[in-house]
Protein backbone atom coordinates (compact mmCIF):
# COMPACT_ATOMS: atom_id res chain seq x y z
CA UNK A 1 0.00 0.00 0.00
CA UNK A 2 2.95 2.69 0.73
CA UNK A 3 6.15 2.50 -1.56
CA UNK A 4 8.21 3.67 1.61
CA UNK A 5 6.54 2.36 4.77
CA UNK A 6 5.72 -1.29 5.90
CA UNK A 7 2.77 -1.27 8.49
CA UNK A 8 1.53 -4.03 10.90
CA UNK A 9 -1.61 -3.76 12.65
CA UNK A 10 -1.58 -6.61 15.67
CA UNK A 11 -3.31 -6.57 19.32
CA UNK A 12 -4.56 -3.08 18.48
CA UNK A 13 -1.04 -1.33 17.52
CA UNK A 14 0.28 -0.32 14.38
CA UNK A 15 3.94 -0.61 13.24
CA UNK A 16 5.17 1.53 11.18
CA UNK A 17 8.58 1.01 10.00
CA UNK A 18 10.12 3.17 7.39
CA UNK A 19 11.20 1.60 4.81
CA UNK A 20 14.67 3.05 2.98
CA UNK A 21 17.09 1.33 3.74
CA UNK A 22 19.79 1.51 1.09
CA UNK A 23 18.98 5.46 2.07
CA UNK A 24 19.23 4.80 6.20
CA UNK A 25 16.02 5.38 6.16
CA UNK A 26 15.92 9.37 5.25
CA UNK A 27 12.81 11.30 5.18
CA UNK A 28 12.23 12.23 0.93
CA UNK A 29 8.85 14.12 0.44
CA UNK A 30 7.15 10.19 -0.39
CA UNK A 31 7.99 9.21 3.10
CA UNK A 32 6.52 12.59 4.46
CA UNK A 33 3.57 12.23 2.15
CA UNK A 34 3.15 8.37 3.29
CA UNK A 35 3.63 9.11 7.08
CA UNK A 36 0.90 11.77 6.77
CA UNK A 37 -1.46 9.50 5.27
CA UNK A 38 -0.84 6.67 7.73
CA UNK A 39 -1.16 8.77 10.72
CA UNK A 40 -4.82 9.44 9.24
CA UNK A 41 -5.19 5.88 9.20
CA UNK A 42 -3.88 5.75 12.70
CA UNK A 43 -6.25 8.82 13.33
CA UNK A 44 -9.34 7.35 12.25
CA UNK A 45 -9.14 3.25 12.10
CA UNK A 46 -10.88 1.89 15.49
CA UNK A 47 -8.54 -1.13 15.56
CA UNK A 48 -6.05 0.92 16.18
CA UNK A 49 -5.55 1.77 20.02
CA UNK A 50 -1.60 3.17 19.36
CA UNK A 51 1.14 2.87 17.29
CA UNK A 52 5.35 2.55 16.90
CA UNK A 53 7.77 4.37 14.78
CA UNK A 54 10.48 2.93 13.51
CA UNK A 55 13.08 1.90 11.26
CA UNK A 56 13.87 -0.69 8.67
CA UNK A 57 17.23 -2.69 9.43
CA UNK A 58 19.60 -2.60 12.87
CA UNK A 59 21.83 0.94 12.09
CA UNK A 60 19.49 3.77 11.26
CA UNK A 61 16.27 5.01 12.36
CA UNK A 62 15.94 7.55 10.32
CA UNK A 63 19.68 9.47 9.47
CA UNK A 64 17.98 12.83 8.45
CA UNK A 65 15.52 14.86 5.66
CA UNK A 66 16.61 13.37 2.79
CA UNK A 67 19.77 15.83 2.11
CA UNK A 68 19.81 15.82 -2.16
CA UNK A 69 16.27 17.35 -1.95
CA UNK A 70 17.88 20.31 -0.30
CA UNK A 71 19.73 21.58 -3.35
CA UNK A 72 18.46 24.16 -5.18
CA UNK A 73 16.00 25.35 -3.02
CA UNK A 74 15.08 28.75 -2.32
CA UNK A 75 13.96 30.84 0.86
CA UNK A 76 10.45 30.33 0.39
CA UNK A 77 11.06 26.58 -0.44
CA UNK A 78 12.79 26.46 2.35
CA UNK A 79 9.88 27.66 4.42
CA UNK A 80 7.89 25.74 2.83
CA UNK A 81 9.57 22.82 3.00
CA UNK A 82 9.95 23.08 7.05
CA UNK A 83 6.24 24.43 7.66
CA UNK A 84 5.05 20.87 5.93
CA UNK A 85 7.64 18.88 7.97
CA UNK A 86 6.25 20.85 11.40
CA UNK A 87 2.93 20.31 10.68
CA UNK A 88 3.11 16.40 9.87
CA UNK A 89 5.16 15.93 13.36
CA UNK A 90 2.41 18.00 14.87
CA UNK A 91 -0.27 15.47 14.09
CA UNK A 92 2.03 13.09 15.18
CA UNK A 93 2.76 15.15 19.26
CA UNK A 94 -1.02 15.95 19.22
CA UNK A 95 -2.34 12.14 18.32
CA UNK A 96 -5.37 11.32 20.96
CA UNK A 97 -3.89 7.40 20.62
CA UNK A 98 0.05 7.06 22.14
CA UNK A 99 2.90 6.88 19.51
CA UNK A 100 6.30 6.43 20.48
CA UNK A 101 9.28 6.21 18.82
CA UNK A 102 11.72 2.62 18.87
CA UNK A 103 15.30 4.04 17.89
CA UNK A 104 17.14 0.86 16.10
CA UNK A 105 20.06 3.22 15.09
CA UNK A 106 20.68 6.86 13.43
CA UNK A 107 18.13 9.18 14.65
CA UNK A 108 19.80 12.04 13.10
CA UNK A 109 18.48 15.54 12.00
CA UNK A 110 14.60 14.82 10.93
CA UNK A 111 15.20 11.35 12.46
CA UNK A 112 15.40 12.62 15.93
CA UNK A 113 12.81 15.45 15.18
CA UNK A 114 10.74 13.08 14.22
CA UNK A 115 11.67 10.64 17.05
CA UNK A 116 10.90 13.84 20.21
CA UNK A 117 7.26 14.18 18.03
CA UNK A 118 6.73 11.30 19.45
CA UNK A 119 5.19 10.71 23.28
CA UNK A 120 8.48 8.99 24.43
CA UNK A 121 11.05 7.13 23.18
CA UNK A 122 12.87 3.53 23.30
CA UNK A 123 15.95 3.04 22.10
CA UNK A 124 18.39 0.51 20.84
CA UNK A 125 21.38 0.43 23.04
CA UNK A 126 23.55 1.15 19.44
CA UNK A 127 21.26 4.31 18.91
CA UNK A 128 22.82 7.50 18.15
CA UNK A 129 21.00 11.00 18.41
CA UNK A 130 22.40 14.09 16.83
CA UNK A 131 20.97 17.35 14.92
CA UNK A 132 23.99 17.49 12.60
CA UNK A 133 21.99 20.60 10.11
CA UNK A 134 24.93 23.10 11.13
CA UNK A 135 27.20 21.11 8.77
CA UNK A 136 24.83 21.44 5.93
CA UNK A 137 24.86 25.15 6.73
CA UNK A 138 21.05 24.73 8.43
CA UNK A 139 19.57 24.28 11.59
CA UNK A 140 16.54 21.93 12.55
CA UNK A 141 13.30 22.59 11.15
CA UNK A 142 10.82 20.14 12.07
CA UNK A 143 10.49 21.07 15.43
CA UNK A 144 13.97 20.33 16.66
CA UNK A 145 15.08 23.43 18.17
CA UNK A 146 11.96 23.66 20.45
CA UNK A 147 11.53 20.03 21.12
CA UNK A 148 15.15 18.90 21.91
CA UNK A 149 15.22 22.04 24.49
CA UNK A 150 12.09 20.70 25.98
CA UNK A 151 13.16 17.46 26.25
CA UNK A 152 17.26 17.95 27.11
CA UNK A 153 17.21 21.57 28.67
CA UNK A 154 18.56 24.71 26.70
CA UNK A 155 22.27 24.13 27.46
CA UNK A 156 22.61 20.08 26.26
CA UNK A 157 20.26 21.24 23.31
CA UNK A 158 21.96 24.12 22.12
CA UNK A 159 25.52 22.45 22.97
CA UNK A 160 23.77 19.15 20.28
CA UNK A 161 23.10 21.51 18.00
CA UNK A 162 25.68 23.69 17.76
CA UNK A 163 28.31 21.22 17.84
CA UNK A 164 26.76 18.92 15.40
CA UNK A 165 28.09 15.88 17.77
CA UNK A 166 26.14 13.12 18.43
CA UNK A 167 25.17 11.89 21.68
CA UNK A 168 24.77 7.59 21.95
CA UNK A 169 22.00 5.82 24.22
CA UNK A 170 23.56 6.03 27.45
CA UNK A 171 23.92 9.67 27.00
CA UNK A 172 20.24 10.13 25.47
CA UNK A 173 18.88 7.90 28.75
CA UNK A 174 20.33 10.19 30.96
CA UNK A 175 19.44 13.21 29.51
CA UNK A 176 15.99 12.09 29.03
CA UNK A 177 15.55 12.24 25.57
CA UNK A 178 14.78 8.24 26.11
CA UNK A 179 12.82 6.24 28.25
CA UNK A 180 14.52 2.90 27.96
CA UNK A 181 17.57 1.64 26.17
CA UNK A 182 17.62 -1.88 25.46
CA UNK A 183 19.04 -4.51 23.45
CA UNK A 184 18.18 -4.56 19.79
CA UNK A 185 16.75 -7.51 19.19
CA UNK A 186 14.46 -6.14 22.61
CA UNK A 187 13.41 -2.93 21.21
CA UNK A 188 9.58 -3.99 19.39
CA UNK A 189 8.99 -6.15 22.48
CA UNK A 190 9.40 -3.86 25.32
CA UNK A 191 7.73 -0.88 23.19
CA UNK A 192 4.84 -3.78 23.08
CA UNK A 193 4.90 -4.79 26.52
CA UNK A 194 4.54 -1.08 27.63
CA UNK A 195 1.46 -0.03 25.05
CA UNK A 196 -0.36 -3.26 26.13
CA UNK A 197 -0.43 -1.75 29.30
CA UNK A 198 -1.24 1.64 28.16
CA UNK A 199 -4.24 0.46 25.75
CA UNK A 200 -5.76 -1.53 28.76
CA UNK A 201 -6.39 2.10 30.25
CA UNK A 202 -9.18 4.57 29.87
CA UNK A 203 -8.56 5.61 26.18
CA UNK A 204 -10.11 9.31 26.59
CA UNK A 205 -8.01 9.44 29.96
CA UNK A 206 -4.82 8.39 28.06
CA UNK A 207 -5.72 10.82 25.15
CA UNK A 208 -6.31 13.61 27.78
CA UNK A 209 -2.97 13.25 29.74
CA UNK A 210 -1.24 13.32 26.74
CA UNK A 211 -3.12 16.68 25.38
CA UNK A 212 -2.56 18.28 29.02
CA UNK A 213 1.20 17.34 29.10
CA UNK A 214 1.47 19.14 25.34
CA UNK A 215 -0.37 22.06 27.10
CA UNK A 216 2.59 22.72 28.81
CA UNK A 217 4.44 24.02 25.99
CA UNK A 218 1.57 25.59 24.03
CA UNK A 219 1.35 29.09 24.52
CA UNK A 220 -2.22 29.64 23.65
CA UNK A 221 -3.40 27.19 26.33
CA UNK A 222 -3.26 27.74 30.65
CA UNK A 223 -2.29 23.65 31.12
CA UNK A 224 -3.60 24.05 34.59
CA UNK A 225 -7.02 25.19 33.74
CA UNK A 226 -6.88 22.61 30.75
CA UNK A 227 -6.70 20.22 33.41
CA UNK A 228 -9.54 21.09 35.28
CA UNK A 229 -11.22 20.80 31.85
CA UNK A 230 -10.29 17.61 31.44
CA UNK A 231 -10.63 16.03 34.48
CA UNK A 232 -14.25 17.72 34.76
CA UNK A 233 -15.44 16.02 31.55
CA UNK A 234 -13.53 12.63 32.47
CA UNK A 235 -16.56 12.64 34.94
CA UNK A 236 -18.82 12.47 31.94
CA UNK A 237 -17.45 9.19 30.60
CA UNK A 238 -18.75 5.69 30.86
CA UNK A 239 -14.74 4.73 31.64
CA UNK A 240 -14.61 6.46 34.82
CA UNK A 241 -17.92 4.93 35.68
CA UNK A 242 -16.43 1.39 34.93
CA UNK A 243 -13.02 2.16 35.95
CA UNK A 244 -14.43 3.14 39.63
CA UNK A 245 -16.97 0.66 40.14
CA UNK A 246 -14.68 -2.12 39.35
CA UNK A 247 -12.05 -0.69 42.01
CA UNK A 248 -14.84 -0.81 44.06
CA UNK A 249 -16.16 -3.94 43.12
CA UNK A 250 -12.27 -5.21 43.36
CA UNK A 251 -12.27 -6.52 39.57
CA UNK A 252 -10.59 -5.60 36.66
CA UNK A 253 -11.56 -2.98 34.91
CA UNK A 254 -13.13 -3.29 30.82
CA UNK A 255 -12.87 0.19 29.47
CA UNK A 256 -14.70 0.74 26.12
CA UNK A 257 -13.19 4.16 25.40
CA UNK A 258 -16.43 5.44 26.08
N1 LIG B 1 19.88 12.08 3.10
C1 LIG B 1 20.10 11.42 1.94
N2 LIG B 1 20.84 10.30 1.88
C2 LIG B 1 21.39 9.85 3.02
C3 LIG B 1 21.20 10.49 4.25
C4 LIG B 1 20.40 11.67 4.26
N3 LIG B 1 20.15 12.33 5.38
N4 LIG B 1 21.88 9.82 5.20
C5 LIG B 1 22.46 8.77 4.58
N5 LIG B 1 22.17 8.80 3.27
C6 LIG B 1 22.61 7.84 2.23
C7 LIG B 1 24.04 8.05 1.83
O1 LIG B 1 24.14 9.10 0.90
C8 LIG B 1 24.37 6.69 1.26
O2 LIG B 1 23.78 6.60 -0.02
P1 LIG B 1 24.66 6.02 -1.28
O3 LIG B 1 25.02 4.63 -0.86
O4 LIG B 1 23.68 6.07 -2.42
O5 LIG B 1 25.83 6.93 -1.41
C9 LIG B 1 23.60 5.74 2.15
O6 LIG B 1 22.57 6.52 2.76
C10 LIG B 1 24.44 5.13 3.26
O7 LIG B 1 25.04 6.18 4.00
P2 LIG B 1 26.61 6.29 4.27
O8 LIG B 1 26.94 7.72 4.51
O9 LIG B 1 27.37 5.58 3.21
O10 LIG B 1 26.72 5.45 5.63
P3 LIG B 1 27.83 5.60 6.76
O11 LIG B 1 27.65 4.41 7.65
O12 LIG B 1 29.17 5.84 6.17
O13 LIG B 1 27.43 6.93 7.57
C11 LIG B 1 25.90 8.48 8.63
C12 LIG B 1 26.23 7.01 8.28
C13 LIG B 1 24.52 8.49 9.24
C14 LIG B 1 26.93 9.00 9.64
C15 LIG B 1 25.95 9.34 7.33
O14 LIG B 1 25.16 8.72 6.34
C16 LIG B 1 25.45 10.75 7.51
O15 LIG B 1 26.16 11.59 8.06
N6 LIG B 1 24.22 11.04 7.01
C17 LIG B 1 23.65 12.36 7.03
C18 LIG B 1 23.19 12.73 8.40
C19 LIG B 1 22.64 14.14 8.41
O16 LIG B 1 23.33 15.11 8.20
N7 LIG B 1 21.34 14.23 8.70
C20 LIG B 1 20.66 15.50 8.80
C21 LIG B 1 20.02 15.86 7.51
S1 LIG B 1 19.15 17.38 7.65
Amino acid sequence: MYQTLLTTIENGICTITINRPDKLNALNKTVMQELDAVLDEVYNNKEIKAAIITGTGQKSFVAGADISEFIGLSVEEGKVLAKKGQDIFFKIENSAKPIIACVNGFALGGGCELAMSCHFRIASENAKFGQPEVNLGLLPGYGGTQRLTQLVGKGRAIEIMISGNMIDAATALQYGLVNHVVPQEQLLNKANTILQTIISKAPVAVAKCIAAANAVFDETKNGFAFEVDAFGQCFGTKDKEEGTNAFVEKRKPVFKGE
